[in-house]
């Protein structure tokens, strides 16, 4: 046990058992507020709890990297979120007799072809048939986006398709208008088609127009045949791939992503993105898993595949994006590799069946990390990035303890000892956490991390904010890489953050144990959160971090509290201690084993870091009550503590209050200088609160 660790033994254990002896013992004594069970009892004046921060005692040194992000194709998190694609269902595999999402102009007729591929990974195309146009009456295709399609002022937005014809030869008209038609937003011209399948792209620049999303993209024409078609009397017909259209990008990439939700994200200081998944990962089955080689390349070679979360994947964002996507939020990728297990309980047997999973696994590191020498890292050269991308961490797996036969040992063992022979550096992670049985654990081999996943009540959160501070510091370290309070659909209500940040106080106190945290899901788009089925609505899991329609987007109060504690905290975990805090009670919900005894739980929760450098410490108090909290803050070991200090505070009117696209900032975090601190004061944290204070001291 390192020095920090017996420091924690001292200080922080002592800590978290005092909340229980103290709740029993203290029942009777003081003020209680009503839990969102609805089981309490008021009684005598409360004490004002106590919190002592010792400032020249380090627990523990704050994980440079806890802070960052899980991410997969979910909710349409990618394709109608993050993704700039414009256009659902571009390459027409979403379904494959139904041009789905697509709809007619004028006297057309329009089907799925599968005698017409452009190539090998679009196999289909969409057939128009042109015979009925004329002047007055123009046919075409129009697809109205994911749930719309944004138009704002004086933007100008790039689309592009690939055509063919037959008996035509053009022109096409390509268009955004609003969804009755009475509007044309902006429109440009392709003056010829030829007959053989090309490229073409145009810009389509709108004017001062009023941000809208209940729009299309059309193309049309008036011309219906050649003139040679006319005589002889023949059809005339185009056929189209990959219709496109994307307006400006973050950092202005080509194929890139939403600026507003990277800014959200930027806003956040995440240090790591966990990609693909999640499920994602995984797939359904075994081909329907995220297979990372047919996800790099020309846009047009990506086949794309169905997800597990029921809808279609163009793979338009691919292993590259989501490189790019680190870059440009100054993140490294924490690589989630499919190993052999799929989610309807298929799975490859480990040994010389999984061999060629393993190797793959091997490539995308290559691909990842390897230089121009490599055959991985020529390929990625040869798709726009010659420099290797950093990374550190590998988890094996998505939630494999799913795998009812039980062989995620064996096959993690075989991933580690090819990946720890080829790239000694890398930290391999188990997907099967300490939060599962024994019996589904990795026994093999020795994991660096193990990944623990935790989607619980706001009641359930707080009651386990404390399992870190006694966990040993023997075994391997922690990657909560999924978590999140579940309160609030689609994104979670003050509740959830409260939650949260109980959790985080957890989690950053613990964080010489946990490595590295993110919160999942972690957007959800939400236009459509109640159709049937799961497929064709906008949601498919609730309580996400990030919400957004085809025009904006906002922060959960949950994101909110994410920020809050990502972009406040130092480098070191002082030693603290309380007394007289609060408690209510809980009564947990039946579970497997029956029901269990009610439990006090905190109603208050609170961390301290320092930054070494300048000496600020970051004070972290949450009020979960209904009321003010007083707290005496006493600090010791510290020179001067300034009497005023930057707080920022989130608090709301109910637990219930919430942001979303209506009211996108109604639950924010305000910052102010306040006074009367010091080393030993006084404060009242308002109800339903996070608090950040930054104490300066010398
Ligand atoms: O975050 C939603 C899902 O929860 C993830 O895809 C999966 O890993 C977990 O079960």
């Amino acid at each position: 046990m390192n020095s920090n660790n017996s420091f924690r033994n001292k200080t922080i254990l002592p800590l978290c058992t005092f909340f229980l002896l103290a709740a029993t013992a203290t029942n009777f004594l003081r003020a209680q507020t009503t839990n969102s069970e609805g089981t309490n009892s008021i009684s005598g004046a409360p004490a004002i709890p106590v919190l002592q921060i010792k400032a020249d005692q380090i627990a523990a040194k704050v994980s440079p990297i806890l802070y960052g992000l899980m991410t997969e194709e979910i909710n349409f998190s990618y394709e109608g979120g993050i993704y700039g694609e414009l256009i659902r269902n571009r390459s027409f595999k979403a379904n494959s007799t139904n041009a789905i999402f697509w709809n007619t102009v004028g006297n057309a007729t329009i089907s799925v072809d599968k005698n017409q591929p452009l190539n090998a990974a679009l196999n289909v195309s969409l057939k128009l048939d042109t015979s009925y146009a004329s002047e007055s009456s123009p046919v075409g295709i129009a697809n109205g986006g994911y749930w719309g399609i944004p138009v704002k002022p004086n933007t100008a937005y790039h689309a592009s398709f690939y055509a063919k014809g037959g008996h035509f030869n053009g022109p096409l008209t390509v268009a955004i208008v609003s969804t009755n038609g009475g509007t044309i937003f902006a429109s440009a011209e392709v003056p010829k088609i030829s007959s053989s399948w090309d490229k073409y792209e145009v810009t389509l620049t709108t004017g001062d127009v009023s941000p809208s999303k209940d729009n299309q993209l059309i193309i049309t024409t008036t011309k219906p045949k050649t003139w040679w078609a006319k005589l002889w009397g023949r059809p005339g017909s185009v056929w189209f791939q990959q219709v496109s259209l994307f307006p400006p990008t973050f950092n202005n990439r080509a194929n890139g992503n939403r600026p507003d939700i990277m800014q959200l994200l930027a806003a956040m200081n995440p240090k790591f993105l966990r990609l693909p998944g999640g499920n994602y990962l995984e797939g359904d089955l075994i081909n329907e898993r995220f297979d990372w080689k047919k996800t790099i390349g020309e846009t047009s070679q990506r086949p794309g595949h169905r997800s597990p979360w029921d809808y279609w994947s163009t793979d338009g964002f691919g292993l590259m994006e989501y490189l790019n996507w680190c870059e440009d939020l100054h993140m490294e990728p924490l690589l989630a590799v499919y190993a052999g297990y799929s989610l309807r309980q298929q799975r490859v047997a480990p040994g010389d069946d999984l061999k060629p999973y393993v190797q793959d696994a091997l490539d995308e590191i290559e691909y990842i990390t390897g230089d121009t020498s490599t055959t991985w890292g020529a390929i990625r050269a040869q798709d726009g990035h010659p420099a290797p991308f950093p990374l550190h961490y590998v988890e094996v797996g998505n939630e494999d303890w799913f795998d009812r036969s039980n062989t995620y040992d064996a096959r993690f063992s075989q991933f580690y000892d090819a990946i720890k022979a080829k790239y000694p550096q890398l930290q391999i992670i188990s997907t099967v956490g300490n939060d599962h049985p024994e019996s589904l654990r990795v026994h093999s081999r020795t994991p660096d991390l193990v990944d623990e996943h935790y989607y619980r009540s706001q009641e359930q959160m707080e009651s386990q904010s404390h399992i870190y501070d006694d966990r040993p510091r023997t075994g391997p370290k922690v990657f909560v890489g999924e978590w999140a309070t579940r309160v609030g659909s689609p994104t979670p209500n003050m509740a959830g953050a409260l939650g949260d940040a109980a959790w985080m106080c957890c989690m950053e106190r613990n964080s010489d144990l946990v490595l590295m945290e993110s919160y999942a899901p972690l957007f959800v788009n939400v236009s459509d959160l109640t159709s049937t089925p799961r497929s064709t609505r906008s949601m498919q899991w609730p309580s996400d971090l990030i919400g957004y329609d085809a025009l904006t987007s906002y922060g959960s109060p949950s994101y909110y509290a994410q920020v809050m504690f990502s972009a406040h905290h130092g480098d070191v975990v002082l030693a603290t201690d309380s007394q007289d805090v609060p408690t209510y009670t809980w009564q947990p919900p039946r579970g497997r084993n029956g029901a269990s005894a009610p439990r006090q739980v905190p109603s208050l929760y609170f961390d301290a870091t320092r930054d070494s450098q300048n000496g600020t410490i970051f004070l972290k108090i949450v009020n979960r009550l209904g009321s003010p909290q007083s707290v005496h803050v006493k600090i010791t070991g510290a020179n001067n503590v300034d009497s005023s200090a930057e707080a920022a505070i989130m608090s709301a009117s109910s637990p219930d209050d919430t942001n979303s696209i209506q009211e996108p900032t109604k639950i924010v975090p305000v910052t102010s200088n306040v006074d009367g601190l010091g080393a030993d004061f006084t404060r009242a944290f308002p109800p339903y609160s996070i608090t950040v204070l930054q104490l300066k001291t010398n």
